[in-house]
């Protein structure tokens, strides 16, 4: 295990903007001040469906302090923002007198400090006409959306196969609605300058804030700049561009001043995001031996009425997470009253693997073949969709060498067999083969006189570790040490980069930084191709390496320049140059993408009498390519991992069935996972750098949380004997 650690881990230095955290330096949105800065306050809807008939803003405009009070009747009209490449935002607010869900904004009060506006958006008086809301995902009304993400797999025939099994699993599991509640309150700061605009946001993709800005206010792109070098946490809940964005621009359009528009706790459960419920079916088909012969996979989720498209594909993960012939996957949205969704960490996979690693553990125990065995009896050599090897995989590695730090092997294999008093011992495990994603990505590197390197791109880095590993990487590929290598990010005046999101951000920006660094080496390299006694001259990039704050001869390292004394040689205060990449086609590499992988153990308590559990260990195994830090990358996967105990035993946002208000939609009522539910989390990387990019990362922010909740959920029936299919397992459904 160490030598495959060796292999993978890059030095876990302190975050480089560690010490400006701690320190209060850090400017999140919420930071940010202007001269003669006003501040929003949102109204939101009382109905879940049905029309506004009328707004009494009289009371409000009277109030100490206000300019405006901004409704569906006096709103400036904004168009709905373009796709900005990924996916359409939500429809624009208070463009119409519509209510498509409990929470919607149907007004928006400026005053001159953000407690005379809360104070007066009490006295908005709205009046309704009520429709009968659509809540429930079996109600006949809700209009339905099939294959939404166009992800849906047919391969072989899985109902022949599974007519034909000598085994079958079949059941339904369900997952909650979950809220992501990253730490920090969502703030826009706007303030427009004639017809240009510059925004300062809690997002995860600024590029795609400036597009949907523009869009919507009908400006040009270039004048419009988004800035969020900081981002208090997201989880998803910062990937699109929401309703608050564009009241805050619109309001400091309104009122001709910069404007702060701060969400409180419950307007972060309504108005950006949630994780979607799902209603799955799953169906296995076995030999006796444990191998798969067919897989269905159905799920069903809500969507909001007034959303075109999430990206959630919750069955996928069987489509290609072990070798099975016959597989069918299908996904479909039913249209309800609810807030719009998002991804939240881990989108589609979280819920899948709940319902497809439970139902292995199912088979396994029905056939009488060992968990891990029967995983590894399947395993997936090749991609079994694409046909083609893995880009990379260890999945193998991580099973076993979970097992081993684990201790599975000494388990008693009979369910409720393991007794200490009243505490009922169990162990139960998941295999995790997460999603791979890519995306187009710029940057731009810099190397001055003083041997210093800036690079930079428009990313941002939601705490995920960003600043630091580029600043790793790019002091690798240009020989400096890290701390001459500064890093910028979060502002669309930097070249374009895709959404912090889907856990490809290291792979995306680490590849356009891989080709900045190659392309200013190269810049240096014409630089000295003239020079006459230069050592470098006539040298092609092939024949030179980075090393010592300069560029050395590979055949002779002794021999070679720093960058110090090429610029000054040429009279330059720096060099810059930029770089760019984009995802390899699958099909000309000869190679499958891989995502991460990961094995998951846990052992859970549980009280016999009152059904309480308590997870007392969680072994986490991760194939994660390349790791450019191995402390950041154990921070993302323990966070992950807390995560994912909270979605096993504790996270459900519950919505009212009769008024479509959710009920508890604040940090006091939503419960996660706090210390005391969290033991020791056991990390381990192994694996090899993937061949997929040039720098061999694969995602390594959200695989923390796929996988726990079923191996939490196998430990329990291991436990007790009873099979819980449905998030979160509170103690009632135990009892
Ligand atoms: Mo992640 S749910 O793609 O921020």
């Amino acid at each position: 295990m160490t030598t495959i650690e060796r292999t993978v881990l890059g030095a876990g230095i302190d975050r480089v903007d560690g010490a400006q955290k701690v320190a209060g330096r850090a400017p999140y949105s919420s930071d940010v001040t202007y001269p003669g800065m006003v501040h929003a306050v949102l109204v939101r809807s009382a109905i879940a469906a049905g029309t506004i008939a009328g707004i009494d803003a009289s009371a409000a405009e009277g109030e100490p302090g206000v300019l405006a009070v901004i409704t569906p009747y006096n709103a400036p009209r904004v168009a709905r923002g373009p796709e900005s490449g990924f996916w359409r935002q939500p429809p624009p607010p208070l463009q119409g007198l519509e209510i498509a869900h409990h929470g919607q904004y149907v007004a928006v009060v400026v005053a001159d400090s953000r407690e005379r506006a809360t104070a007066a958006a009490r006295h908005v008086a709205v009046f309704y006409r009520p429709g009968d809301p659509v809540l429930a995902l079996d109600d006949p009304r809700a209009e339905t959306v099939r294959d939404p993400f166009g992800s849906d797999q047919t391969r072989g025939d899985s109902a022949a196969a599974l007519a034909a099994a000598d085994v079958v699993v079949d059941a339904e599991y369900t997952t909650p609605d979950e809220t992501n509640n990253p730490m920090g309150l969502f703030t826009t700061v706007a303030a427009w300058d004639g017809e240009r605009l510059t925004v300062h946001d809690a997002t995860q993709w600024p590029a795609g804030a400036r597009a949907v800005l523009a869009g919507a206010f009908g400006v040009p792109e270039e004048g419009v700049r988004v800035l969020a070098p900081f981002v208090g946490g997201g989880f998803g809940a910062g990937l699109r561009v929401w309703p608050h964005v564009i009241l805050a621009v619109m309001a400091a359009r309104v009122v001709d001043r910069p404007v702060k528009l701060g969400l409180t706790r419950p307007q972060m459960f309504t108005g950006v995001g949630h994780r979607p419920a799902t209603v799955q079916r799953i169906r296995l088909g076995a030999r006796r031996d444990g191998t798969l012969t067919a897989i269905e996979h159905e799920s069903v989720q809500p969507s909001a009425v007034n959303d075109d498209n999430i990206v959630e594909s919750v069955t996928q993960v069987s489509a290609v997470g072990y070798a099975c012939p016959n597989v069918t996957t299908r996904d479909s949205v039913r249209r309800l009253n609810v807030p719009v969704p998002t991804s939240m960490r881990g989108p589609g996979d979280a819920q899948g693997h709940f319902a497809l690693e439970c139902a292995l553990d199912e088979l396994a125990y029905e056939i009488g073949v060992d968990p891990v065995e029967l995983r590894l009896r399947n395993y997936a050599d090749v991609h079994p969709e694409l046909g083609l090897p893995w880009s990379s995989k260890a999945l193998r590695e991580c099973l076993e060498v979970g097992a081993e730090r684990f201790g599975w092997w000494d388990r008693h294999p009979t369910p409720r067999a393991t007794r200490r008093g009243d505490i009922l011992v169990g162990y139960g495990m998941a295999g995790v083969s997460f999603f791979w994603f890519q995306q187009p990505c710029a940057a731009r590197a810099t190397v001055d006189r003083e041997g210093r390197a800036f690079v930079r791109s428009a990313a941002t880095d939601i705490g995920t570790g960003t600043y630091t590993v580029m600043t790793q990487l790019a002091a690798e590929r240009l020989g400096l040490p890290v701390d001459r290598v500064r890093v910028g990010l979060g502002d669309t005046d930097l070249p374009r980069a895709p959404m912090q999101g889907g856990s490809g951000m290291t792979a995306s920006m680490g590849s356009a930084v891989h080709d900045a660094a190659a392309n200013l080496i190269q810049a240096f390299l014409d630089l000295v191709a003239g020079d006459i006694a230069a050592p470098l001259r006539g040298r092609r990039a092939e024949e030179v390496l980075a090393a010592d704050g300069g560029l050395r001869l590979r055949s002779d390292p002794a021999s070679g320049e720093s960058y110090r004394e090429i610029l000054e040689r040429h009279d330059l205060a720096e060099l810059t140059a930029d770089g760019s990449a984009a995802p390899a086609n699958p099909q000309e590499l000869g190679l499958a993408p891989a995502g991460p992988f990961a094995a998951r153990f846990a052992e859970v308590h549980v009280d016999a009498d009152l059904g309480r559990v308590r997870v007392a260990r969680l072994v986490s195994v991760v194939d994660a390519g390349r790791i450019l830090n191995v402390k950041t990358a154990r921070s993302q996967i323990i966070g992950g991992t807390v995560g994912g105990i909270g979605m096993a035993l504790l996270e459900e946002t519950v919505t009212d069935p009769a008024t479509g208000r959710i009920v508890n939609g604040t940090l006091g009522d939503y419960l996660v996972a706090v210390n005391a539910d969290v033991p020791d989390l056991d990390v381990t990387f192994v694996g090899e750098p993937d061949r997929f990019n040039p720098v061999g990362v694969k995602g390594v922010g959200e695989i923390g949380l796929v996988g726990v909740a079923p191996a939490i959920a196998n430990a329990v029936f291991h436990a007790t004997g009873r099979r819980i299919r449905s998030l979160p397992l509170t103690l009632d459904k135990l009892l």
